[in-house]
């Protein structure tokens, strides 16, 4: 999504930021909070003139607590030096996406981004201890608690968190760090079917247990994508499906061997009919460049409609396989990929340029079809301008009516991101 300003703001402290704000809630001014300006859904683009206010200046790291793994930072702190900060000191950032070398940590917060890490150390709902916000009309909010307990009435920091900047501005954080895994194993292994990627699902909570740290998904024609477009080669023979399977834990024998008996078994069982294991961070790299750069060679093969959506795990292919017939020649590529474990599927489907009738063919089916799921239409890469409009399919009129109430009370002249995230009439 592409939009224009006519001014850019780069504040380096939340004061600066807490001056702008009252002089634009004075004046009545639309402000655009801009991070790295990496999300799906449009939410870090002004739409019309907003002020865009970037925090690519406020990339401070405040403090690291050694013992706790609490991490406190501005919010324009790219997560990938954030990772290479901690990693130092022999933790990790409790979240790891695509897009990690520039995004902002603000960014991520405010868009609730899930991401490679989701499945082992869960949301940013619960990783993140505390936040500092600057309200519409410019007054400094400090929740930037350190503590892992604090039960002391409404946690305000949740309703910052995937608000996408429609009731404050992030501009710092207190994170929880993971201590850093001795051991980092990946597999990738060919399925032979949606079944199969199941039953291997299954198998692998059983065997692996506690050190399972992802496991991702992609079909046949993510592949044929990544190899024709990034000349990236599969490293076992084709299948109709792959996964991928990564271990974090503290021992590399005991995880490794965990891992080669969990393969020994799948293929054995003919959950699995081609695997190949990774246990030095070359070769996990290139395995994990795999799945993570999908969405590069999807923009490479020209138009995309992309769909995020959770459903139940067992239906979750079959809107793939659903689209693909309902579409027929009108699109380039249908594809699913994404975090199987979260029970998050990344539909997307190409086609040499934007066609109104496929969009019709798309939507609102997809939405309709997730619904019927009782899905969402939204997993993890939020709301923003593109999707504010089918919120109605994930959440009930009641929800929806008091979304718009807690804007009003934050946001009374509705200065901070608009046009985004809450539906045009709730
Ligand atoms: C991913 O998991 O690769 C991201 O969410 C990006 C995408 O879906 O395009
Ligand atoms: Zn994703």
């Amino acid at each position: 999504m592409r939009g224009c300003s006519k001014v850019l703001l780069k504040p380096r402290t939340s004061e600066e930021v807490s001056h702008i704000l009252r002089y634009c809630h004075e004046k009545n001014l639309a402000v655009n909070t801009q991070g790295g300006n990496t999300g799906l859904v449009g939410g870090s683009v002004p739409v019309f003139d907003e002020i865009i206010l970037s925090t690519a200046l406020m990339n401070q790291v405040v403090s690291f607590q050694d013992i706790s793994g609490i991490l406190v930072c501005q919010a324009g702190c790219i997560l990938e030096e954030l990772s290479r900060y901690v990693e130092e000191r022999d933790f990790i950032m409790p979240l790891d996406l695509g897009a990690k070398g520039s995004c902002h940590i603000g960014g991520n917060l405010a868009t609730n981004a899930g991401g490679l890490r989701f499945l082992r150390y869960g949301s940013l709902r619960g990783t993140v201890l505390g936040l500092e916000v600057v309200l519409a009309d410019g007054t400094i909010l400090n929740c930037l608690t350190s503590l892992r307990k604090d039960n002391t009435g409404y946690d305000l920091k949740q309703l910052f968190i995937g608000s996408e900047g429609t009731l404050g501005v992030i501009t710092a954080v207190s994170i929880l760090c993971p201590p850093k895994p001795r051991a980092v194993n990946v597999a990738f292994l060919g399925c032979p079917g949606f079944a199969e990627v199941l039953q291997t699902f299954s198998t692998c909570k059983r065997m692996l247990g506690e050190i399972l740290s992802a496991y991702e998904f992609m079909d046949a024609e993510c592949m044929q994508l990544v190899r024709q477009h990034l000349q990236l080669t599969s490293p076992v023979q084709e299948s109709p499906f792959y996964v991928l399977v990564e271990t974090s834990g503290s021992k590399v024998e005991h995880d490794a061997e965990k891992l080669s008996s969990f393969l020994e078994h799948a293929l054995g069982s003919g959950l699995v009919t081609d695997g190949t294991l990774a246990t030095d961070q070359g070769k996990t790299k290139m395995l994990w460049a795999l799945r993570e750069r999908i969405t590069e060679a999807l923009a490479r093969d020209g138009y995309v409609y992309k769909y995020d959506v959770s459903l139940p795990v067992d239906r979750l292919y079959d809107l793939v396989i659903d689209l693909r017939a309902r579409l027929g020649s009108q699109a380039k590529h249908v594809v699913g990929y994404g975090h199987l474990g979260d029970g998050n599927l990344h539909l997307n489907v190409t086609a040499e340029a934007f066609s109104p009738s496929l969009l019709g063919d798309l939507e609102p089916y997809v939405y309709e079809w997730t619904a019927g799921q009782r899905g969402s239409v939204s997993a993890e890469h939020g709301v923003g301008f593109k999707k504010q409009s089918v919120l109605g399919y994930s959440k009930p009129p009641e929800a929806l009516q008091l979304m718009q109430q807690l804007k009003t009370l934050l946001d009374p002249q509705g200065i901070l991101n608009p046009y985004k995230t809450l539906p045009t009439r709730a």
